[in-house]
């Protein structure tokens, strides 16, 4: 703990990911609670894990518990990826290794749109799962699971976002959700949802 601006002790919160832009989201929902938000980084924990979890809660999990036990603190961490349901839910936690790490989003957006061929609108759907979960050093497990249902169009479109948001579609806001505004997306995406509700649950249960 550390002292605010106010001389008031302040919590802090490691963030288990190397990931800028989500320090930059969690910091911003945290940020009316006072809490001090680190990186793994800046905390100074290195760990190479190995997320071999079957489900996003799992892999968020392992993440949060292993670098807990590195660093005695409250620890944070998410797991996030897309499920297709015209692919039995592929590529699910294999999201990021789809096709290879290395192989880029131009070529795994146009494999998913070919694999679609042919498969009727109303059989696309699909949708974008974050877990987040958080460790506490006394052993305690919170975990808060989020979606932005939507469906795979039919073309790759908008400059926004990252990954597979260029052929992910949103009816409800008839645009992709490469075509939305990053404050807009922190609003209504799966993690943005599930960071929020993670920092309620730790209200309810007065860690924050
Ligand atoms: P991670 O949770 O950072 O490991 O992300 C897993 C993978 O899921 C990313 O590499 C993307 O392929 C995909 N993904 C997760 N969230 C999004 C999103 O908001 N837009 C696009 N792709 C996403």
């Amino acid at each position: 703990m550390q002292r605010g601006e106010e001389g008031k002790l302040m919590k802090r919160i490691l963030f288990a990911t190397g990931n800028e832009d989500k320090l930059k989201e969690i910091r911003m929902i945290l940020k009316d609670t006072g809490v001090e938000v680190v990186s793994m980084r800046e905390a100074g924990i290195h760990a190479d894990i190995v997320e071999d979890g079957t489900t996003f809660e799992e892999n968020a999990a392992i993440k949060a518990k292993t670098v807990m036990e590195l660093s005695g603190e409250i620890v944070l961490s998410d797991d996030s990826g897309l499920e297709i349901d015209a692919l039995g839910g592929a590529p699910g936690v294999h999201s990021a290794r789809f096709m290879g790490e290395d192989t880029s989003y131009d070529i795994k957006n146009a494999a998913i749109l070919e694999k679609l061929s042919g498969v009727p609108e109303d059989k696309r759907t699909a949708r974008f799962v974050c877990a987040v979960v958080c460790a506490l050093p006394d052993g305690r497990i919170f975990t808060c699971r989020r979606t932005m249902e939507g469906r795979i169009g039919y073309e790759s479109s908008g400059e926004n976002g990252f990954g597979y948001d260029p052929i992910f579609y949103l009816p409800e806001y008839e645009c992709y959700s490469a075509q939305l505004s990053p404050e807009k997306k922190n609003e209504i995406s799966h993690r943005g949802k599930a960071l929020r509700g993670m920092r309620d649950i730790l209200k309810e249960e007065h860690i924050l």
